[in-house]
């Protein structure tokens, strides 16, 4: 094609080659969260206010050329995690704890700066897409005039690798289909040229073969050096791909596991509640346990599986067990060792 981007020698976009030039899998945390929590605040009756605590001590690293899958049920705080990193919660939200990219406390300024370029985001609801512009000044975003032409150019290839035809360029948001728009809005993180990918449930919906090149997609990010974080509901999609599994319960995390401890019985898993997702997968026994994830205002003082967990001792209802390190992965329960 003539009109094809010869990436490695456009020296005025090195930086927005970086996402499609890597190559190596690096070993440095790229992302490090630790100790996050995050509130609230609400106006009950009358000028009352209330705390609505939703994340509470979570911590975990996302490191280059690695895919971290964040699993765990509807409303364990997996994309308020996102938006907590990207700096776009409502203004009602109180964050607490440490968030650090690149080695450097991610403030909100430097949330904004990175965000988008740095760090894209692939957001859960498709409805992202201003209705009203046309998807390659969307893809594109706001870019020099002088670079308006190459970024143009990168982007025709990109749609290309990602079998998008060349009109859907001109098209609005409304006349893709849903496996379009996925791809679309993993052009925009590819373009983007970002190091830390955050995917945020972009497979729901998605027949066989769309899923699976989706997750083609990801693999190829962190092939060539990204850090990958996707947040799924999809625990077999995320076993496909990923490096570790980030297990989410009621706004923290309770496990995070290598893809190699999912095997035979779950005996590598660290946590009950790890296991337990584990042996409901249809291709296991199929075994729900009893009970639900804790609301905000059922949470107690102890460990807050507590009430679910066939395995608790007296000491698991005095207090929240601490993050710990076993057999090469991350753990907060009392019987892991
Ligand atoms: N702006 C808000 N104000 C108050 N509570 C909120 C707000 N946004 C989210 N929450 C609550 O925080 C919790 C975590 O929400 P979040 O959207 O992160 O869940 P999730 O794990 O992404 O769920 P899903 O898998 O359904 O996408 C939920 O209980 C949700 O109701
Ligand atoms: S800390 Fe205790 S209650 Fe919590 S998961 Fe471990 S054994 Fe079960
Ligand atoms: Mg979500």
């Amino acid at each position: 094609m003539g009109d094809k981007v010869e990436i490695s020698t456009k020296n005025e976009l090195m930086t927005a080659f970086k996402a499609v030039a890597g190559n190596k899998r690096k070993t440095e945390a790229l992302l490090n969260v630790e100790d996050l929590s995050l509130s609230f605040t609400q106006y009950a009756s009358g000028l009352r206010q209330t705390e609505l605590k939703v994340i509470s001590n979570l911590s975990l690293q996302a490191y280059k050329g690695e895919i971290l899958a964040v699993v765990g049920s509807s409303g364990s705080g997996k994309s308020l995690l996102a938006h907590a990193i990207l700096g776009i919660l409502p203004s009602n939200a109180k964050l607490d704890g440490k968030i650090e990219y690149d080695g450097e406390e991610l403030t909100q300024a430097r949330k904004e700066e990175v965000r988008g370029n740095e760090i894209a985001l692939i957001p859960q609801a498709t409805t992202y897409l201003d209705p009203l512009m046309k998807i390659s000044s969307q893809v594109i975003g706001c870019v020099e005039r002088k670079n308006e032409g190459l970024m143009r150019k990168l982007q025709r290839e990109v749609f290309q690798r990602y079998n998008l035809r060349p009109e859907v360029e001109r098209m609005l948001p409304h006349e893709l289909s849903g496996g379009m728009t996925r791809r679309v809005l993993v052009s925009t993180a590819v373009i983007s040229s970002s190091e830390l990918i955050i995917a945020d449930e972009p497979t729901p919906g998605l027949d066989e073969k769309t899923l699976n090149e989706t997750l083609s997609y990801f693999k190829g990010m962190a092939d060539r050096g990204c850090a990958v974080i996707l947040i799924t509901h999809d625990i077999e999609a995320a076993l496909k791909i990923s490096h570790k599994i980030a297990v989410f319960y009621a706004g923290t995390v309770l496990e995070v596991a290598n893809v190699e401890d999912f095997k035979n019985n779950g005996e590598n898993l660290r946590h009950p509640y790890t296991r337990a997702l584990w042996n409901a997968l249809p291709q296991n026994r199929f075994q729900a346990i009893k009970g639900h994830q804790p609301m905000q205002d059922e949470v107690t003082d102890g460990c807050i599986f507590y009430e679910r967990c066939s395995k608790k001792k007296a000491l698991c209802s005095q207090g929240i067990p601490q993050l710990k390190q076993v057999n090469g992965g991350m753990v907060r329960c009392n019987n892991a060792a």
